[in-house]
C-alpha cells in the first residue's frame, strides 16, 4: 500500500511502522491519523507480525503533536470530529492483538505523546522530550491523555505535567513510570529491537491474552472518559485562547489568554 506519510517495513516478525513529516516534526494532521489507521489495522491483522514498533521519522522527534496549523481553523463541531477520529485510531492501537512498542526517538508532545500512551511500552532515547504543552495551546489535550496518563503515572502527576505544560525528561519520564527505559541516543532501535526479540520468543497468544486481560484494568472508565475529553477539548475551539494560542505557536509568539470559559 502506498502511504504518502508512513512507511512501514516487516523484517523477523517484527514490523516498524513510520511516522514520516520530518519538517513538521512529524505532527498528526488529518491525513496521516487516516493513513496511520490503515497501517495500523494492515500490521494488527499479518500473522507474520508478532511485535510492531512504532517511531519517527529523523532525529529531532517522534511526534510533535497534532497538527497546529490545520488544527487553528477547525470549528467546535470539527474540533469534536477530529478528537474522535484521533481517539478511535490509538484505541485500536491499545486494541491490536499484538504488543505495540514506542520508540521514541525525540520530541513526544500532545498528540504525539498520548500516541506513546496508547502503545504497550515506550522506550526513549535520552534526549527525548515529552510532554502536554496543550494549555498553552489554549487547548486541552484530545487525543486520550487525560484518561491514559492518569491511569499510568496518576492523577497527581497527570494533572501537574499537563496543568503546567512543563516538558519531561527521558530521565525523569523513566523515574515516574511513564517510559520503560531510556537509552543512549545511538542505542535506541538496538534496545527496543531486544526487548521485541524477547517478546517474539514467548507464545503469542498468550501475549494477546496477558494484553486483553491488562488492559480490561481501566477500560471500565475509559470509554466514557475519552467522550467527556472530546467534548471538551471541542468547547475549547469556541474561546479567544485557542485562536490566540495557535496563531502565536504559527506567528511565534507569546500568548496573551483571557481565559473565557467558551461554549460547552
Ligand atoms: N503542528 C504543526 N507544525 C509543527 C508542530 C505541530 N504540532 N510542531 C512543530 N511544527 C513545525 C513548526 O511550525 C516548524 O515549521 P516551520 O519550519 O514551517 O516554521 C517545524 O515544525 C519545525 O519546528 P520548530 O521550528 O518549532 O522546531 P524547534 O526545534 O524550534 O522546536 C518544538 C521544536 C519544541 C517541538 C516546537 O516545534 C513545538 O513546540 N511544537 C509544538 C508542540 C505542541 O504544542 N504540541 C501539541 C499540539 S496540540 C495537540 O497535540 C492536541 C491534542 O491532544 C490532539
Amino acid at each position: 500500500m502506498d502511504f504518502k506519510n508512513i512507511e512501514i517495513s516487516i523484517e523477523n516478525k517484527i514490523a516498524y511502522l513510520i511516522i514520516s513529516r520530518p519538517k513538521a516534526l512529524n505532527a498528526l494532521n488529518k491525513e496521516t491519523i487516516l493513513e496511520l489507521k490503515k497501517a495500523v489495522k494492515i500490521l494488527c491483522e499479518d500473522r507474520k507480525v508478532r511485535v510492531i514498533i512504532l517511531r519517527g521519522k529523523g532525529e529531532k522527534a517522534f511526534v510533535a503533536g497534532a497538527d497546529i496549523k490545520e488544527m487553528k481553523e477547525l470549528d467546535q463541531k470539527e474540533a469534536k470530529q477530529f478528537s474522535l477520529m484521533g481517539q478511535r485510531v490509538f484505541q485500536k492501537i491499545e486494541d491490536c492483538k499484538k504488543p505495540v512498542i514506542a520508540a521514541i526517538n525525540g520530541h513526544a508532545l500532545g498528540g504525539g505523546m498520548e500516541l506513546a500512551l496508547a502503545c504497550d511500552l515506550r522506550i526513549a532515547s535520552e534526549d527525548a522530550k515529552l510532554g502536554h504543552p496543550e494549555v498553552g495551546l489554549g487547548i486541552i489535550p484530545g487525543f486520550g491523555a487525560t484518561q491514559r496518563l492518569s491511569s499510568l503515572i496518576g492523577k497527581g502527576l497527570a494533572k501537574e505535567y499537563i496543568y503546567t505544560g512543563r516538558s519531561i525528561s527521558a530521565k525523569k519520564a523513566n523515574i515516574i513510570g511513564l517510559i520503560n527505559q531510556v537509552t543512549k541516543k545511538d542505542e535506541l532501535m538496538d534496545k527496543v529491537k531486544e526487548l521485541a526479540k524477547e517478546i517474539v520468543k514467548n507464545s503469542p497468544s498468550s501475549i494477546t491474552k496477558a494484553k486483553a486481560a491488562i488492559n480490561l484494568f481501566d477500560q471500565s472508565f475509559l470509554k466514557e472518559g475519552l467522550e467527556k475529553e472530546a467534548e471538551l477539548f471541542a468547547s475549547c475551539f469556541k474561546t479567544y485562547d485557542q485562536k490566540e494560542g495557535m496563531k502565536s505557536f504559527i506567528k511565534k509568539e507569546k500568548p496573551q489568554f483571557k481565559g473565557e470559559q467558551g461554549g460547552k
